[in-house]
């Protein structure tokens, strides 16, 4: 009987399928997140699973720690314990070979928030509008600054940081900003202090500005030395900060500089994380960008049934992306992949409640953080 029982379990670690096997029910949506240091990840890995759950899907999440070879293998996981569809945040387009394999194993792979570089083996791809999100960004700055009314004769001084090079995210991002903040710098309204790539293309200068996997730690760095060399004689008036990660590694970095001890320049973000929030409503950090992650969870898991269902794909509340002129950001160098995209918000001290009115944060988020 031992060997028996024996036998089935080993059958069943092999298959999932075998019948007699019930406790161990097929996965069927397989979760790969990039990342934890940066939050938002971990509630969007939470939020998917939550939704697959919602319709009934059997789904497990996986973290990769920002190690692409770390996350290949939670993928190729996947696919062995039957994963039907595959929902992919990716580290960078070393994921290509992954989803690749998933793929000759026929299960599909939706890119989720990331773009999946390099890759003609995958149709979907789910985000927010990213150049939007630039601009945004942008226009924070332009209403910080007031830079409608300001001139060249008494120019605002300004020092940019870009996203992770190896995340296709980052180049939308900064083009966006840059969309609303170049003719303020072509007319010498607005002063770059540090290097200037004038748009994303500009692949030397933007390496200099760009923070390899958005760690805090290297924007803090970068943002210390440049306060001890090319800012050192000026005073600055803004940060382009990616996301509030990044953005509140920066203002570590200011704080401790007694020039900034009155006066913090106005430092932008992304994610409206809840520390953030507070930072915006304390007046410290000036701005973020709502995304609100828990539509584009539940938004990706219709994709992943729709699919799965061989039914139509309809997504509410999305737009195609080539369908407003965007077409690009479906561009993986390989094919173009249909990108639904959602609509990111500026928050700022004048409406940062949003979020927390949007129901986006826990009751406990909320008090934690006292953003009420
Ligand atoms: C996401 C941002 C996030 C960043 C760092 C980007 O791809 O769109 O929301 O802040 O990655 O994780």
């Amino acid at each position: 009987m031992k060997r028996i029982v024996a036998v089935m379990m080993a059958l069943c670690i092999g298959t999932f399928a075998f019948v007699g096997c019930s406790k161990k029910a097929k996965l069927d949506i397989g979760i790969a997140m990039p990342e934890t240091h940066v939050e938002r990840w971990v509630k969007d890995g939470a939020t998917l699973k939550a939704e697959a759950e919602k319709l009934g899907y059997k789904a497990e999440v996986a973290f990769g720690d920002a190690d692409q070879a770390r996350q290949n293998t939670q993928i190729a996981g996947f696919v062995t314990n039957g994963a039907k569809f595959l929902v992919v945040g990716n580290v960078n387009d070393g994921v290509a070979s992954a989803v690749a394999d998933a793929a000759a194993s026929k299960v599909q792979v939706i890119a989720y928030d990331r773009i999946i570089a390099n890759s003609a083996d995958y149709d979907y791809y789910i985000t927010f509008n990213n150049f939007k999100v630039g601009q945004l960004q942008g226009q924070a700055i332009e209403q910080g600054l007031n830079l409608k009314a300001a001139t060249a004769a008494s120019p605002k001084n300004i020092t940019l940081f870009a996203g992770s090079p190896t995340d296709g995210n980052a180049f939308f991002f900064y083009d966006g900003a840059m969309d609303v903040l170049t003719p303020y710098i072509s007319s010498g309204v607005l002063k770059v202090v540090g290097p200037y790539p004038p748009t994303s293309k500009d692949t030397g200068n933007f390496q200099r500005i760009a923070t390899e996997n958005w760690s805090g730690p290297i924007a803090k760095a970068r943002m210390e030395n440049l306060l001890g060399g090319d800012a050192r004689n000026v005073t600055l008036d803004a940060v382009l900060a990616p996301n509030d990660t990044l953005g509140r590694a920066i203002i570590e970095a200011l704080k401790a500089d007694a020039k900034y001890a009155g006066k913090l320049p106005v430092v932008t973000g992304q994610d409206a994380e809840p520390v953030s929030l507070a930072s915006i409503k304390n007046g410290e950090q000036y701005a973020t960008i709502f995304k609100d992650t828990n539509k584009l969870a539940a938004a990706a898991i219709l994709l992943a049934s729709q699919v799965i269902k061989g039914q139509a794909v309809s997504i509410p509340g999305s737009v195609l992306a080539s369908d407003i002129g965007l077409g690009s950001i479906g561009d993986t160098g390989k094919k173009t992949v249909k990108a639904y995209l959602l609509d990111p918000i500026l928050i700022t001290k004048d409406n940062w409640k949003v979020p927390v009115d949007a129901g986006f944060y826990s009751q406990q988020e909320i008090d934690t953080n006292s953003l009420k």
